[in-house]
């Protein structure tokens, strides 16, 4: 799909960044060291800015328009419910809140049929620990270091990257473990079966040593997003859940990023044949057109909540206009067999052409991913599958990654790029020709990267 891009306006744009840097406060930034692009609009897989120039959006946002941007369904949805109920509180049971809920437990592995709504991710993980620690009387929960899990009290400490560290009070009740991860295996490990064994092994002398009898969660997202797209071995997630039985611990998976589409299946979960027994999820549940989130639970845990309150809540639980967006969302997805189409764009469009770009690229270690979540793990040396920039690093340090990024953005491409990686997590609805397009300039921005492999 062209979209239609809006004449240039500089004026228009100067004034829309002036007032940007007079007054918005940016997540996770030094506040007078960006710059942010001043976007006139979007469409499709495209955005573009006021000076003329167009971008094929290789993020999904933060991967989360999992539909692209102002697909004409979901807007007039939104736009319908607006007329109709713009608002009602959470306490009512209400048409389309009601509607989203059946639709997302239809879709959820095994009795995931209760949801409680958030208004975004780290809401959901919070709510989720709560769930888990009423349900089992127990305070610790687990977590991977290499995991991103949101920014809210609970969840930064839970995630591992370094996002976590100004906020870390080291006493939350966190205890952090290594999950699988064979590229840069924590355990030494040569192949996927030694990885899955002794990451299995890892985590039941972790639980041994903090005492089960501690622990009330083990959280993982099923497929690590931000952290690197690490897809498990093989058995790990099907091993975590029967260590999670045998000790009693609830098992959380974080479908957050994973979930509704982005690896080629409604969730992620179901291409290891796993059931955890509460699900977090957001972004792609509505493409993020208006803010949601929530938690799936399993019966026993609703149970737990039959005759004694939740004490929990939110103004804007389960927003109208946030349902009707994910009821349009998912209508769509199955109308235009999304999922299908992310799934077939994996085995056969973005998979083999990232692969095709790595034979060509030295500073390409590892291509790892499924559906429309994939990672490129750049390397100065193939062999000593030495970083091409260091863990967490800033400034003159990244200046590799930041050449990649300024490249991808010539060619007209946007890059999702997180230290050593870049992510190519296009829209699941992306067209084969939007996803070679986006190749191509990869292609271009990877021989930038290539000049600093030794
Ligand atoms: C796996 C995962 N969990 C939780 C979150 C937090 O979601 P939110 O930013 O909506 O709070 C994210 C955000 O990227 C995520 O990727």
């Amino acid at each position: 799909m062209t979209p239609h891009v809006a004449a240039p306006d500089p004026q228009a744009g100067a004034a829309v960044k002036a007032a940007d840097r007079a007054h918005v406060f940016h997540s996770w930034s030094a506040q007078g060291l960006i710059d942010p692009l001043a976007v006139a609009g979007a469409e499709g897989s495209y955005f573009w800015d006021y000076d003329g120039n167009r971008y094929l959006d290789f993020t999904s946002g933060l991967v989360y328009t999992n539909i692209g941007y102002q697909h004409p369904k979901v807007v007039a949805a939104i736009q319908e419910q607006a007329g109709k109920l713009a608002t009602f509180a959470p306490a009512f049971a209400v048409d389309v809140r009601s509607e989203a809920a059946r639709l997302i437990a239809e879709r959820t592995p095994g009795d995931l049929d209760k949801i409680f709504f958030t208004n975004g991710g780290a809401e959901a993980v919070e709510n989720a620990v709560r769930m888990a620690r009423l349900h089992t009387g127990r305070h610790k929960v687990l977590s991977a270091f290499r995991s991103y899990h949101g920014a809210t009290s609970t969840a930064i400490n839970l995630t591992g990257d370094p996002r976590r560290w100004a906020s870390d009070t080291g006493s939350a009740g966190v205890v952090r473990f290594w999950a699988p991860f064979l590229y840069r295996s924590p355990f030494y490990s040569e192949t996927e079966q030694q990885e899955c064994e002794r990451a299995l092994a890892h985590l039941e002398d972790t639980i041994a040593f903090e005492g089960p009898a501690t622990i009330a969660a083990i959280i993982l997202e099923t497929v690590p997003g931000t952290a690197g797209i690490m897809t498990p071995p093989p058995g790990y997630l099907a091993g975590v859940r029967a260590i999670c039985d045998k000790y009693g611990i609830v098992f959380v998976l974080d479908e957050v990023m994973a979930g509704f589409g982005r690896t080629g299946k409604w969730f992620a979960a179901e291409h290891f044949d796993v059931v955890p027994d509460l699900m977090t999820f957001a972004k792609g549940v509505n493409s993020g057109y208006v803010p949601l989130g929530g938690v799936a639970i399993n019966a026993e845990i609703a149970a737990t909540f039959d005759k004694r309150p939740y004490p929990g809540g939110l103004t804007y639980s389960g927003h109208p206009l946030a349902c009707a967006a994910a009821v349009a969302t998912i209508q769509v997805m199955e109308d235009e067999k999304v999922v299908e189409h992310a799934a077939h764009l994996g085995e056969n469009v973005l998979g083999p052409g990232l692969r095709e770009l790595a034979e060509r690229h030295p500073s390409v270690g590892e291509v790892r991913g499924m559906g429309v979540f994939w990672a490129l793990e750049l390397v100065r040396n193939r062999e000593t599958r030495e970083p091409l920039v260091p863990y967490n690093a800033a400034g003159e340090a990244a200046a590799p990654m930041a050449a990649l990024g300024a490249a991808a953005k010539k060619n007209g491409l946007w890059p999702f790029i997180n230290m050593n990686r870049t992510h190519a997590v296009p829209a699941c609805n992306a067209s084969e020709a939007e996803v070679k397009e986006g190749l191509a300039a990869l292609d271009a921005a990877l021989s930038v990267a290539d000049e600093y492999t030794a």
